[in-house]
């Protein structure tokens, strides 16, 4: 068990983004936090942003993708004293499309977004066993659940959803518990592009969603709050969408089905 008078660590990984930067900042009111990113600068600036204690928030630069910068960061992260949280955040996708993928998009999406957050996990299995109370919460997508385009990252989010289950059911007996949190669509610099092509395109994205408003950094990091805490401590193996109902059905095919003018307009 974790020694009451130290302060436990968590991992978050992909620190220097919005979704990242939102947990660091809530799981730093309990926690030490080692925040992890590729991107040295970004994540120094994020974490400045921040406004946390220095001695709160420790910025570790690794390319989760490389098995010996990996190891690296996770002795540096063991440093700080025991972990007992991991969030695997980092992720990303370039093939937009089955028609567009190549073999490197294919290999760049599966690494990022399903091997990377596998190695941390084996990275961290230690701690988080011996903490006797450990968490693991892996950032899925909405597109793990239903095929929304960029089908590499998809099926590598679908991969991830799988491997919370097997750790909740591997290692429920050491007490750790692993979730997904699905996000719908946030507003984070991975949209840049998608902005800059299409300045509505998240008025267009609204307009798919049940209820009608897009998730905030801040809604991932509170469904991230939760699930670490004391009330879901019979919570395991579970995806939570955090997606205003993106997920829970279509707005418009109820009116086809059911010809009921009570689906008009949604
Ligand atoms: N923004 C959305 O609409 C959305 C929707 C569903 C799921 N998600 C998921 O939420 C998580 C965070 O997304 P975001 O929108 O904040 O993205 P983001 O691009 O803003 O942040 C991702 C961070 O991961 C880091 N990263 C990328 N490759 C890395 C590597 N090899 N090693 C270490 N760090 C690396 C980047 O430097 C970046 O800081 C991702 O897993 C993403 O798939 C986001």
């Amino acid at each position: 068990m974790t020694d009451d008078n130290i302060d436990p660590v968590a991992i978050v990984t992909g620190a220097a983004g919005d979704i990242g930067a939102a947990i660091v900042a809530r799981l730093s009111a309990t926690h030490k936090v080692a925040a992890i990113d590729l991107d040295a600068d970004a994540l120094s600036a994020a974490v400045a942003r921040l406004g946390v204690s220095g001695s709160k928030v420790t910025s570790i630069r690794c390319d989760l993708t490389k098995p010996d910068e990996l190891a690296r960061a996770a002795d540096e992260a063991a440093d700080l004293g025991p972990v007992n949280i991991l969030v695997n955040n980092a992720g990303a996708a370039r093939a937009l499309s089955l028609h567009a993928m190549t073999m490197d998009t294919l290999s760049h999406d599966l690494s990022l977004n399903l091997e990377a957050a596998l190695n941390c996990f084996k990275s961290f299995e230690k701690p988080l066993v011996e903490s006797g109370s450990g968490n693991v919460v892996n950032i899925a997508s909405v597109n793990g659940l239903s095929a929304f385009g960029h089908p590499a990252y998809s099926a590598a989010k679908a991969g991830l959803i799988h491997a919370t289950k097997a750790i909740a059911v591997e290692y429920g007996k050491y007490g750790l518990r692993a979730n997904a949190v699905a996000p719908g669509t946030v507003k984070t610099q991975a949209w840049k592009a998608r902005e800059a092509a299409n300045p509505g395109v998240f008025d267009e994205a609204l307009s798919w969603y049940p209820f009608k408003l897009l998730p905030e950094p801040e809604d991932i990091a509170a469904a991230v709050a939760f699930l670490v805490s004391p009330a879901a401590r019979c919570i395991t193996g579970a995806c939570l969408p955090v997606d205003s109902g993106l997920t829970a059905g279509s707005t418009a095919l109820p009116r086809t089905f059911t010809q009921s003018a009570d689906f008009d307009g949604s």
